[in-house]
């Protein structure tokens, strides 16, 4: 088994006492330890044989942006505003309008419904948060114990990129929003696990693919439906470097994959499946309604019948599933993986854009600086 939880053995993947029982239990924390096993290499090979990382690594340099000068914070944000164009289609959100007789939601009147859609936006933009500084640790990680000299400067300039991703959405929260959430404890785990493991090509896998494939897709969604300025360029920017963290990680996992075993590669397919099961699980946001006062296991079977969650909770793959196709990891070991991810319900996506090269497409800093000059 390539990780210490054991997903794999709920008897149903859709359990939600199981799911609910996974909680965070240290919310007034302010530091958390992991151990981390893996070996830090040096390499005296600094030979540049990797030119696909290295044309990455030229378009890092150029692309960088300064998040207190690029991004205009004296823009008022009405968050209730914010909350409100948001709401039909966050999850939960499009039941407001739905009969709710007999349930705890029986009395809520608009501005309940209102105060749930800036809650769920608070908790969104802290899980941001608390995923860029996982972001932030795994690369620094990278740069430790990746082999290859291309991949160090390459995962240097994301260090970079995630600070600065840390820096504008904490920002974002304090200035903007009313009030934080800790991390989400499956997405705390999925973290954990990412990072302890000893296996380089692991906190690739975990970080690189899964949770930066799923946090592109989830800006792109917030991003379209946005209106509100500030956040709307903050995630245009965030979005140009995520998309080459992604090729960063599909083009690293390609060469290293083809020298693996089966039992090797089935580990990796397991570890991406487990990954997604945690992040699908984050997406119920049972913080969001224990602040609304409301027992999560109550209300949850509820919200879950809300036919816009599946379509949104899916598009949030749209990211994962066919970079892991391009990895070879759906089809691998009689297709275990495209099994599972079928069993989600996130197959669908197979034939999506990979995010290979998608980066250059992306570049909207190299865009509105060419604009500016012009
Ligand atoms: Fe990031
Ligand atoms: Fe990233």
């Amino acid at each position: 088994m390539a990780t210490n939880f054991d997903i794999l053995g709920r008897e149903n993947v859709d359990d939600l006492e199981a799911i609910l029982a996974v909680a965070n239990t240290d919310v007034d924390a302010v530091l958390h330890t992991i151990k981390a096993e893996a070996d830090v290499l040096f390499t005296w090979d600094y030979e540049r044989s990797r030119p696909a990382l290295g044309k990455l690594y030229e378009k890092a340099k150029t692309s960088q942006w300064n998040a207190e000068t690029d991004l205009d914070w004296s823009i008022e944000v009405d968050e209730a505003e914010v909350a409100r164009m948001n709401q039909v289609n966050i999850p939960g959100g499009g039941l407001s309008g739905k009969d709710m007789t007999g349930t705890p939601f029986e009395k809520w009147k608009e501005d309940d419904w209102l105060q749930l859609g800036i809650e769920m936006q608070n908790w969104t933009l802290s899980q941001f948060l608390h995923g860029e500084q996982g972001a932030l640790i795994c690369t620094a990680q990278i740069v430790e114990t990746v082999p290859w000299v291309d991949a160090k400067y390459y995962a240097a300039t994301q260090v970079v990129d995630e600070a600065r991703h840390v820096e504008v959405f904490a920002k974002y929260l304090n200035t903007k929003l009313s009030g934080h959430y800790q991390i989400n404890a499956h997405l705390r785990l999925l973290l954990d696990d990412i990072i302890a493991d000893n296996r380089w090509d692991m906190t690739y896998l975990g970080m690189q693919i899964m949770v930066e494939g799923l946090a592109l897709a989830a800006f792109g969604f917030m991003h379209q439906m946005t209106t509100e300025p500030l956040l709307k360029k903050l995630l245009r920017y965030v979005m140009s470097d995520e998309a080459r963290h992604v090729a960063f990680g599909v083009l690293s996992l390609q060469e290293f994959y083809k020298e693996l075993n089966s039992q090797e590669i089935r580990e990796r397919q397991e570890f991406a499946f487990e990954a997604a099961v945690r992040m699908r699980d984050r997406f119920l946001q049972q913080e969001v309604f224990e602040r609304m006062g409301l027992d999560p296991a109550e209300v949850l079977p509820i919200v879950l019948q809300d036919e816009t969650r599946p379509v949104f909770q899916g598009m949030l793959f749209s990211k994962i599933v066919p970079n892991c196709k391009k990895l070879g990891l759906l089809d691998a070991g009689d297709g275990w993986l495209r099994d599972r991810f079928t069993d989600l319900g996130v197959i669908q996506f197979e034939d999506w854009a990979d995010t290979g090269a998608e980066y250059e497409m992306l570049d909207e800093v190299s865009k509105d600086r060419e604009e500016q000059n012009a």
